[in-house]
């Protein structure tokens, strides 16, 4: 079904291109003036997410506005908790809000039972945008990280030290693993479900993977990640999975080996001398532009598109950002990223 003409797939295929094929983590989003105007008709974020039409054409905006090679769904990794049956808000310049599961009681009332239900307007979303994509443009399906998504089901909102999650982990990991363990379920089966809705490829948001001391990185991040892409694959055993264990440092090839995914998101920080000797040579790449370098624009930016193509030029390679667009990015910077990628 055309899939040998979609540029992404072919790297995570294993294939290096003469450029590389690029999409932008949070390519949809506040920095379109087009996302503002439908951002604005919806009753909040996630009647945003759950409305089909405008989550698909939010996913297009920006394959219409700059041609990327991929398009990712429009959601958010917190719809999972809302459908396990913890209640989730998004307060207008705050972000997320949660009431905190932090024990075994709560975690005992939620529930997998009712995921695929709930989330059927995200499956209606991926048709929707699979009815209007061009056949070179691959659909990216995602879902967060358990360890990630547990911290914001546990602290209730954005943390800066993980105090709540981590004492929880340390002190109980039984009890903390019972909630890992619903989550592995619940996400296993909904990335599953958005493969049968029409996805290409899927990515896994570990953001907040780099908090961890090795034991504890082990438990919460590399083995419930593991035991997803041993679900996943287990239904459909084709299909690409890139990781993204944000600020994973050293960890990452272990990270690579032990939970099979077919890639590898690199943050920021991650050395691109050391991750095309370390990494590429074992798995496809994805990354990793500093976000804000798109503020300071011209020059600079250049010089660091070039560093990383360049750096990235003797294996798989797919251009992205080391972790989410800003909003106060300007678009124009990012037509000119695009053409600076595709054309040396
Ligand atoms: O990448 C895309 O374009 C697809 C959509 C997408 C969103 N969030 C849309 C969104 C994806 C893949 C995510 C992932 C996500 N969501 C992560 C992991 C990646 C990362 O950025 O670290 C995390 C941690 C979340 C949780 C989340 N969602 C927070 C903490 C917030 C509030 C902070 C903020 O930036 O506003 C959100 C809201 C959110 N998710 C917005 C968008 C476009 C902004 C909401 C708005 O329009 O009001």
């Amino acid at each position: 079904m055309g899939d040998s003409v979609k540029p992404f797939l072919k790297v995570l295929a294993g294939e290096k291109t003469e450029r590389p094929p690029i999409w932008l983590m949070r390519q949809a989003g506040r920095y379109l003036p087009e996302y503002r105007a439908i951002r604005s008709q919806a009753n909040g974020f996630l009647d945003l997410c759950y409305t089909p039409k405008w989550a698909a054409e939010v996913t297009l905006q920006p394959i219409r506005r700059y041609g990327f090679d991929a398009a990712i769904l429009f959601s958010d990794i917190l719809v999972v908790p809302d459908a396990l049956g913890q209640e989730v808000t998004f307060v207008e310049g705050e972000g997320p809000r949660l009431d905190p599961v932090t024990c075994s009681a709560d975690v005992s009332s939620l529930s997998t039972t009712w995921v695929r239900q709930r989330l059927e307007p995200v499956f209606e979303t991926i048709q929707l945008i699979k009815s209007d994509l061009s056949d070179d443009v691959a659909l990216i399906g995602f879902s967060g990280a358990p360890w990630t998504v547990a911290t914001y089901m546990v602290e209730g909102r954005g943390s800066r030290d993980f105090a709540a999650i981590k004492g929880w982990a340390y002190r109980d990991p039984e009890g903390f693993g019972s909630l890992i363990d619903i989550l592995v379920e619940g996400t296993a089966d909904y990335l599953c479900a958005q493969v049968e809705a029409g996805v290409d490829a899927l990515q896994i948001f570990d953001t907040w993977a780099g908090v961890l001391p090795e034991p504890a990185f082990q438990a919460f991040v590399t083995d419930p990640t593991r035991r997803i892409v041993e679900k996943v694959r287990a239904q459909h055993p084709d299909i690409p999975i890139i990781g993204f264990p944000r600020g994973a440092g050293p960890a990452y090839p272990d990270y690579l080996k032990q939970t099979g995914v077919t890639a590898l998101g690199l943050d920021t920080a991650v050395p691109i001398g050391w991750a095309a000797d370390t990494l590429q040579t074992l798995a496809p790449v994805q990354g990793n532009l500093d976000p804000i370098h798109l503020l300071a624009a011209g020059d600079g930016l250049k010089a660091e598109v070039d560093r990383i193509v360049s750096g990235f030029a003797n294996g798989p390679h797919i251009f992205n950002l080391g972790h989410g667009i800003i909003k106060e990015t300007d678009p124009e910077t990012v037509a000119d990223l695009v053409s600076w990628v595709r054309y040396p």
